[in-house]
Order: C-alpha cells, then structure tokens, then sequence
C-alpha cells in the first residue's frame, strides 16, 4: 500500500471533524437573512485552503463569493480543476428531520445534516485527497485547481459571469473538470454520469379582486384566481405524461438505440424504486422507462403552490392572488430561453378576463451529454474506481442539473468527469439528508487514486 493510502485510512476521524464543522455551518443561499452564514462557510473553506498548504483566495462576485485555491503550476503537465457547492437547500420542513439539520448526527453508518452530501461531503473527498497526497510527501508533477461556489442551490450567476470574464477563463483553464455532485447507481456500484438536465425555472403570479372577498357575497360572479390558477397549470401536461407547451419538443434529441439499451441492461428494478419513497407505482410519459423518464426526457413539474386561506378550519374567501412556482428539466439541445418564450405564450393564450398575471423567470440552465469516447481521463478514473469499489464503473447519465457545468465543458474547453459518492435515497433537498460514512471514505480513496495515477 502506498504512503497516501496508508495516511487516508490512518485519518478518517480527522477527516470526518472537518467535515462536520462545515456541516454546522447553515449556508442557505435561497434565504437573504443567511448571507452571514454564507460568508462564513466561503471562509472556512479559504482557511481550510491555507491551512494544507494551497494558495487560496475569495473572488467577489455580484452574489455570494467563489472560494478558490490552487497548488503550484506545472510546465507542460496537465491540470485538473475541482468544482463544487458550498451552499445548500433550505431545511424545511424542519419537524421531519429525525436530528437537527445543521447538527451533524451518526446513525446507521451514515451522516445525517443538511449538505451532508449535496454538496459539502461529496466535494471535501476531493479536498481531503489533495491533502493526502501532499502530506504524505507525494509531489504533485500537475497542476490541481478548486473552485467552490455558494449559489449553485438557488440559480446565482456569480460563478457563471467569472468563468466569462477574461481573468476566470485563465485561472480556471484547465484540462479536465472533476465534480462529485452526482449519486451511484447503487450501493458500492461506482458511477460515471456523463449526462445531466438542463432546466429553466418559472414563478407565475395570478391577481384577481383587490382584496379577498366574502364567498357568498361574490361567489359566482368573479373569476377565482385560485380556480384559474388551477386551471392553466392542469393543462401542461396529459394523461399520458406529455407536456403540453407547443414547440417543447422540437429540439428533443431522440434516445439512441446504443442508449437504450445500456439503460436496460443496467440493474434496476421499478418496484423497489417507487418502493422507497412510498408509490405504489410511478408516472411519467408513456413508451419510456423510469431511467429515461427521469434522465433524457423533459418534464414540466409545479414545486410550490399558493394561494388562499392555509390555516386551521375553513374561511369561506375568493382570495385576491394566486401563485405557482415550477421549473421545466430539459434536455440537451432545448434552450433555455426559447423553452421560457413557449412557456409565456402558452400561459398568455389561457388568461381568463379580469384576472392580471405576472411571469417571472427565475433562472435557467441548458442540459448536456458528454462525449467520453475519446476521453484521457475516463480510463484512470475508472481504473481508480475499480480498485476502490472493486468493480468497473457504470455509465448513466441523471435528472438533475448542474448549471455551470455545461459551462465549463463550452468555454474553458475541457472535459468533464462526473463521479457521485452519493445514493438515490440520500435525501438531497429533502428532509433528513444524508451521506454514507462509508461513500465518503471511499471518494477520498477514490480521488486519490485518481489523482495518483495522472502522476505515473
Ligand atoms: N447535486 C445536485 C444536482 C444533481 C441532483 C445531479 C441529482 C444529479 C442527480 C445539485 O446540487 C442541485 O440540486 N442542483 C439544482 C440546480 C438548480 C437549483 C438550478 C437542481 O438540480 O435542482
Ligand atoms: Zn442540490
């Protein structure tokens, strides 16, 4: 065994009390009042920077600070650059969480917290193997870059206005992008994702009276803004899970053959899927998989909705506004902007008379695939994961989105390689977040290797 694998395996709890001191930190970015904190979470990854050995620097942005570091150049040897999201999704709702959310809490060999996974966890491996290395007298004959952004959860353009401006595209060049933002395919099944939705997000505001009103007083003279909001929303997508916007699919890449088929043969079974989060079954576009559903396929979903009285008992109100909040997924090759224009349209065609509405887009990201075939770093990264996980990596690509990193592969013209420690039920966004102790040593492993065998 060599030297860093020995100091890794010799430093777990060392590494788990760094990784919990982050996780206490509350940095929230959707929330104004946790700007604090925010800055706070930017800080200590800085120091932590400093503290083993890296140049590291905070780099302002319109919203919340990038935090990056370096270890020294290296003439004529690649560089790797290392993203990942220092700010994490609201906790709420709070009572369902089995331990306080920023507490970081052992139970069943997993660690329970708000980011324990999406993203502090998954991207410290990465932090904690550059360490290894380098305290373990290993010379770097490459050069290592991170760049840790604090808006990637609530759509911010910080990241994306430094990675275009002239001085980010030279201090984030570089040769191939590592993210670990992503899950595996299973317990101890290592993963390659080479595919992530895009997605455009949406908030729909409906006024109708000036006030609420008494329903029996002008119930059934007044178009309700709750019943029209209802209304509009309905029609986006049928009985058969086909969204409904005209043009949606006009960009739609049709799934290969090739595709298909590597889908199928992957070892996945639908009832335990839907199983673990309490269906009986699933839903989605007729003449797709549950895998296709959720990965290659774009969707229109609602993800809050508001309007009228919420408290206990009844209160017989037209109310005076509605509002819905939902987001598209989208896929490669359907943009953005042109999906946000469609989606205008097909909401101004449905406006009853007398209710006044407002559209705002909140924020948008395109999809992608990446094309590894040619790739130089897939080989000793799946070397690297064969001899942590023993067993090759699988292939897949996933529903989520990553906004910048499409734009990473575009502008700083380097590949991409996601590799996720996570599990589908570690609970991202969701109550009772959690991380596997056992994903989280193995990524340091892992990324060590990795970073090991680009030195040979
Ligand atoms: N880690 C996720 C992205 C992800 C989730 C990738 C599941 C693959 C599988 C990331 O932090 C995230 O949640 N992104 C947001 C971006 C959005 C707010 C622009 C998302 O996908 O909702
Ligand atoms: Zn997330």
């Amino acid at each position: 065994m060599s030297l860093f694998e020995t100091h890794i395996l010799s430093q777990k709890e060392y590494f788990e009390s760094k990784w919990f001191e982050i996780l206490r930190i509350r940095s929230i970015s959707a929330i104004e009042e946790y700007k604090p904190e925010i800055l706070r979470a930017a800080d200590w990854f800085r120091n932590y920077f400093c503290e083993i050995g890296l140049q590291s620097e905070l780099i302002e942005t319109a919203g919340y600070p990038l935090v990056y570091a370096e270890t020294p150049e290296v003439l004529d040897a690649p560089v790797v650059l290392v993203y990942g999201h220092y700010d994490v999704q609201p906790p709420d709702p709070l009572e369902l969480w089995k331990s306080p959310p920023f507490e970081p809490t052992m139970r069943d060999g997993n660690i329970y917290a708000r980011g324990a996974t999406d993203d502090k966890g998954q991207f410290l491996t990465h932090v904690f193997a550059v360490e290894s290395l380098l305290k373990s007298g290993e010379k770097l004959p490459f050069q290592i870059k991170f760049i840790v952004e604090g808006e990637e959860e609530s759509g911010g353009k910080g990241i994306e206005c430094f990675l275009h401006s002239n001085e980010g595209k030279k201090k984030l060049a570089c040769d191939c992008v590592v993210v670990s933002d992503t899950s595996m395919f299973g317990p101890g099944q290592p993963t390659i994702t080479y595919g992530l939705r895009g997605i455009i997000a949406f908030e729909l505001a409906l006024t109708g009276p000036n006030r609420d009103l008494h329903s029996g007083t002008f119930g059934g003279s007044v178009f309700n803004p709750a019943m029209a909001l209802a209304k509009i929303l309905s029609q986006f997508i049928d009985e058969k899970g086909v969204v409904q916007i005209p043009g949606f699919y006009d960009n739609v890449i049709p799934l290969t053959l090739r595709e298909r088929t590597q889908f199928a043969e992957l070892d996945f079974d639908d009832n335990s899927f839907f199983e673990k989060i309490g269906l009986s079954q699933g839903f989605g576009e007729t003449g797709f998989s549950t895998n296709e559903r959720r990965w290659v396929r774009p969707t229109f979903d609602i993800n809050g909705l508001t309007s009228g009285y919420q408290g206990n008992g009844s209160k017989t109100i037209i109310p005076s506004k509605a509002s819905a909040k939902f987001t598209c997924r989208l896929v490669p090759d359907q943009e953005p902007n042109v999906i946000a224009d469609a989606v205008r349209k097909f909401i101004s065609l449905q406006i009853p008379l007398g209710i006044t509405w407002e559209l705002v887009v909140q924020h948008g990201a395109s999809g992608m695939r990446l094309d590894l075939d040619n790739s130089k770093f897939v080989m000793p990264m799946s070397q690297a994961l064969e001899k942590t996980f023993s067993r090759p990596p699988v292939f897949i690509r996933e529903g989520g989105s990553i906004p910048i990193v499409a734009e990473f592969h575009r502008i700083l013209d380097a590949e991409v390689l996601l590799v996720g420690w996570g599990q589908d039920d570690d609970a991202l966004h969701s109550p009772n977040e959690k991380f596997s102790l056992a994903s989280f040593h193995a990524g340091i492993l892992a990324s060590a290797r990795f970073f090991a065998k680009l030195t040979q």
